[in-house]
């Protein structure tokens, strides 16, 4: 068993502070910070977007993984990427031109993922998973952080890794929502290489620190 990365979802932290947060995650068991962009369109929420990803950059030591919750992606892009975006990620459901946005990623020399919700088969996929950088697989509906995890998602992982085997993918595979340390070694097992955790990192008594460490810990 491979040890996953870990991504603090920036959604749960004090957004006031954010420049604090970033110094603080710098030493810790943070591989990616995760980075949610809502529009109020795809998804029921409004978050944040370019110019607190510009205001983060500066302070950030590890990749930001941005997860564009938004309608029309590709106009936006390039934008994401001038920002400080590493990865970019998309939804399936907001993309009937995939394939040509997964193209535009990659040629903005970003990291291409695509995010898949509850509801949308793992299936889906297969004729661009050759394609794909990252899947990350919802593991509540979008929009919120501190919903409670779906279980039906470690099967769903377990699909998509071997999907992702017989295509040939080298892609990776997140899982986003409602992940802490009851449900993150069961991920693991089923094939997940990227764990995303907002509530459970941010909104722990020990704080996010100790918090990851004793998952990092747990998953060794
Ligand atoms: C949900 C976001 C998640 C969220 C995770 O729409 O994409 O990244 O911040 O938060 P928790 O871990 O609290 O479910
Ligand atoms: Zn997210």
């Amino acid at each position: 068993r491979r040890e996953p990365l870990l991504a603090p979802s920036l959604l749960a932290s004090d957004l006031a502070n954010i420049q604090a947060t970033a110094e603080t995650l710098a030493g810790a068991e943070a591989d990616w910070l995760h980075f949610d962009v809502m529009d109020g369109c795809f998804v029921p929420n409004i978050s944040f977007g370019l110019p607190i990803l510009e205001a983060l950059k500066p302070h950030a030591k590890q990749p930001i993984d941005v997860h564009l919750m938004i309608e029309e992606p590709q106009n936006y892009l390039a934008a994401f990427r001038d920002a400080g975006a590493t990865n970019l990620t998309v939804h399936y459901e907001a993309c009937p031109h995939l394939h040509r946005v997964v193209q535009q990623i990659k040629a903005l020399g970003c990291v291409a993922g695509v995010a898949l919700n509850p509801a949308t088969p793992a299936g889906l996929l297969v004729d661009i998973a050759a394609d794909l950088d990252y899947v990350l697989v919802m593991s509540v509906n979008p929009g919120f952080g501190g919903q409670a995890f779906i279980p039906h998602t470690l099967q769903k992982v377990a699909e998509l890794k071997d999907l992702l085997l017989d295509a040939g993918s080298p892609a990776l595979i997140g899982v986003d929502g409602g992940v802490d340390d009851r449900n993150a070694a069961a991920l693991v097992q089923a094939g997940a290489d990227v764990l995303i955790a907002g509530s459970f990192v941010f909104k722990a008594s020990a704080g996010p620190v100790a918090t990851l460490a004793a998952l990092r810990q747990q998953l060794r």
